[in-house]
């Protein structure tokens, strides 16, 4: 079954992954750096700097947020950087950031859905992808789509959360995860659920090898997994 962040409501993955987003918009960013120590800044900028050789022209941010892996992208000196999400609430926080930064005429941020880009085949240098295609109600609908407006030699980098196996950070990990994480995340986003669903999707997510796996079913070749700060997170990246 789905891991779902509203277990007794009946909508969609997708419905209730938009709701508990533009729920937990306003404190997203705090959350983050905050549970992560800031370790998710740095996360993003390795990720990046694997398409360093390519220097990607075009490129586009699936589930970009609150566009903080967007702005990151802007280190790769492109042309045109899009962002899309389902969120409103997450992009309206985003466009707010473009604005104060005024990157607002380097980014552009739109509504859209992963498993439906509307973007025409074969347009797109890279696309990359921090921390949402765990979130996705179909994974490979939404990997499939993303190799579709990639244009051929392009890259994809998908950063996401993973699994740490090593004693006895696994075991120190998994208790701030399963137990910390939540009870914070509950008192500053007022979400009931939202950092309960987080360790859960985390949990159920393919990692390592899996997810090498299903970049390879819709077609990405050269995959390759780096893992980051004893597996807590690992970058994943593949070549159409
Ligand atoms: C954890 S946030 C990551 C945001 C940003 N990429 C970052 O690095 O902070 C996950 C985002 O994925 C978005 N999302 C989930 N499913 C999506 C889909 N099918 N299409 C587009 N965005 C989606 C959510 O709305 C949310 O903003």
């Amino acid at each position: 079954m789905a891991v779902v962040p509203y277990k007794n409501q009946k909508t969609s993955k997708k419905e209730q992954v938009a709701t508990m987003f533009n729920n937990i918009s306003k404190r997203y960013d705090l959350l983050n750096h905050l549970l992560s120590l800031g370790i998710d800044i740095y996360w993003r900028k390795q990720a990046i700097k694997l398409l360093k050789p390519e220097k990607p022209k075009k490129i586009l941010d699936i589930a970009t947020g609150t566009a903080d892996f967007a702005i990151e992208a802007l280190a790769l000196n492109p042309d045109q950087v899009v962002g899309v999400d389902i969120s409103e609430g997450m992009l309206e926080v985003g466009r707010k950031k473009l604005r104060r930064l005024q990157l607002d005429n380097r980014i552009e941020l739109q509504m859209g859905d992963s498993e439906r880009l509307l973007f025409d085949d074969n347009i797109f240098d890279a696309i990359i992808v921090a921390f949402g295609v765990r979130n996705f109600e179909h994974l490979e609908e939404g990997l499939k789509d993303m190799y579709r407006v990639l244009k051929p030699g392009g890259s994809v980098v998908v950063l996401e959360f993973s699994k740490p196996h090593s004693f006895p950070f696994k075991q120190l990990y998994n208790f701030y995860f399963k137990y910390i994480l939540p009870a914070i995340g509950r008192i500053i986003s007022k979400d009931q659920s939202a950092y309960t669903y987080l360790p859960e999707s985390v949990q159920a997510f393919p990692d390592g090898e899996a997810f090498l796996k299903k970049l390879q079913a819709v077609g990405f070749k050269n995959t390759l997994c780096r893992t980051l700060t004893f597996g807590i997170s690992s970058i994943y990246m593949g070549k159409k």
